[in-house]
């Protein structure tokens, strides 16, 4: 490829979204979250009423879907079959069925498949659990992003004001839902979410946002 993958991987609401759009804006690479691709085929799933558990027709489906990640300054907007869904997958359901739907391996080995090509060419700050040990386990840059199950889901309830969620969430509950996701992609058999052997581990439990930034701007520009 002419130019550099850097990797972002880690836990739900470790950051990473916030810092691949800040990275990609900083380096004039384009961002690209995995995680949306896994979001779009599950509220497909939902859509067509299949269930999550069983890999054979969530396969025959991903084969029969186009998912596309459009770029933006802040995050993806995300087009399944043409439909602007980019809202509609932050949901409780799809967010759930993402989590259930990526343990399986032919599902992943679709999905890799899928955004190794949207990779190749590089310029890209790609986001996600298996970046930097599955699908771009060659990428220049690999950052994994931690922090505090308890900071994460505090972060994510700070967020919540405002947005139709809102009432309906305790930190509680979010931290609890987040715990049961963060087990399942570190358990699974296949890809599970840990950090390569030579990623750099970026700890943000004790960081502020503006730290953060800075931080993995050093990583990047010590290795490109
Ligand atoms: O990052 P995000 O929360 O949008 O991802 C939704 C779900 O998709 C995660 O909970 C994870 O299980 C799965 N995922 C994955 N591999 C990726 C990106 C996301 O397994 N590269």
């Amino acid at each position: 490829r002419q130019r550099p993958v850097i990797a972002i991987d880690g836990p739900a609401g470790a950051g990473k979204s916030t810092l691949a759009a800040h990275l990609a804006r900083t380096f004039g690479f384009l961002n690209l979250e995995t995680g949306a691709m896994y979001r779009a085929l599950a509220l497909k799933a939902i859509e067509n009423d299949f269930g999550f558990d069983e890999e054979e027709p969530l396969l025959e489906l991903a084969a029969k879907t186009r998912i596309k990640l459009e770029p933006q300054l802040e995050g993806n907007i995300v087009l399944l079959d043409g439909t602007n869904v980019s809202r509609r997958i932050r949901d409780k359901d799809v967010t759930s069925g993402a989590s259930q739907i990526s343990v399986h391996p032919r599902l992943r080995a679709w999905m890799v498949a899928e955004q190794r090509i949207l990779g190749q060419a590089g310029g890209v700050v790609m986001e996600g659990r298996d970046i930097g040990t599955a699908v771009f386990p060659d990428a220049e840059v690999k950052i994994f992003l931690d922090a505090d199950p308890e900071v994460r889901g505090n972060r994510r309830y700070q967020q919540l004001p405002g947005t139709p969620e809102a009432p309906k969430v305790t930190e509680s509950a979010l931290i609890a839902e987040m715990r049961e996701r963060d087990q399942r992609d570190r358990t699974r058999t296949e890809s599970p979410l840990k950090p390569a052997p030579d990623a750099v581990i970026l700890d943000s439990t004790n960081l502020t946002l503006d730290q953060v930034l800075v931080e993995a701007e050093k990583i990047v520009r010590s290795h490109l």
